[in-house]
């Protein structure tokens, strides 16, 4: 399977995204490595080499985001695979509702994501190849006690992604959306709950890589969480209710 030539990566500084950009640019892609915490990613090029490129960037500024993508595009004589990965992941117990973490969560995991497609797509149409790739989450499927803002915002990549992907059917440009179960990262190492089925970072990676290079249109892992959420989904919604409920 031939790998893109060039890629960007958001939310590398840590977690899924340091682990994306590394097996990239570690395979010989020009792997334009995004976030905000530029020391993070410059200590990763030091580390990889001279295929990783940092670059500072608030997906928060979805305007500002787009754009950059866009020019970006220009700049390096056209992105191959573009993606979607930066997110941010608080809980939050809707009786005491925070307004400004479910803002963060819409304009990074919302926003953010959807900018920084659409800075990209347009030219990968234009063009009749590339890749877009967005990292959702197994929430997506699934809405559980304190997970309001951050199940809603995966739940709007997904659809975004699948939608999309009927509209540039045939033009060339691959559509695809992960649903990881939990994964070792700075998200989730916050967490004070059990993480069934927890994956190492670099097996997710591992995983994730094969899923992009086949181009497969939606990869939802590890198969037992997959398979347990799949079955939860299909219950009478009050027997859901009831069980999900126990599960703050
Ligand atoms: N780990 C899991 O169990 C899991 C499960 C399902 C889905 N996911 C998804 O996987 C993706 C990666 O998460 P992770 O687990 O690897 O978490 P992580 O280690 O916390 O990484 C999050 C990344 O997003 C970046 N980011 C956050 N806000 C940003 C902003 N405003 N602008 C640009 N970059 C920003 C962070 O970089 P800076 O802080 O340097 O900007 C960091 O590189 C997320 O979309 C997450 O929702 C994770």
């Amino acid at each position: 399977m031939a790998l893109p030539k060039t890629a960007l990566i958001t939310g590398a500084s840590s977690g899924l995204g340091r682990g994306l950009a590394t097996h990239y640019a570690k395979a010989g892609v020009t792997v334009y490595a995004a976030a905000r915490r530029l020391e993070q990613l410059e200590a990763l090029k030091a580390e990889v080499g001279a295929t990783l490129i940092p670059l500072k960037l608030d997906v928060a500024d979805a305007d500002g985001c787009c754009e950059r993508v866009r020019a970006l595009d220009q700049e390096c004589g056209g992105l191959d695979l573009v993606i979607a990965n930066a997110g941010v992941g608080e809980l939050s117990n809707g009786k005491r509702i925070d307004w400004p973490g479910v803002h963060q969560t819409i304009k990074v995991n919302v926003a953010g994501a959807a900018a920084t497609l659409c800075g990209a797509l347009p030219a990968m149409v234009e063009r009749g190849r590339g890749q877009l790739v967005g990292i959702s989450s197994l929430a997506a499927f699934l809405t559980l006690p304190r997970t309001a803002a951050y199940a809603a915002s995966k739940a709007f990549l997904t659809s975004f992604m699948e939608s999309l992907r009927f509209d540039v059917e045939h033009t060339g440009v691959a559509v695809t959306v992960i649903h990881p179960g939990f994964v070792k990262s700075e998200m989730t190492a916050k967490n004070k709950f059990e993480m069934p089925f927890l994956l190492e970072t670099d097996e997710a990676v591992r995983r994730m890589a094969a899923a992009i290079d086949r181009k497969q249109k939606s990869y939802a892992f590890p198969w037992q969480m997959s398979s347990v959420v799949g079955l939860a989904s299909a219950l009478p919604k009050p027997l859901y209710r009831a069980i999900a409920q126990r599960t703050r």
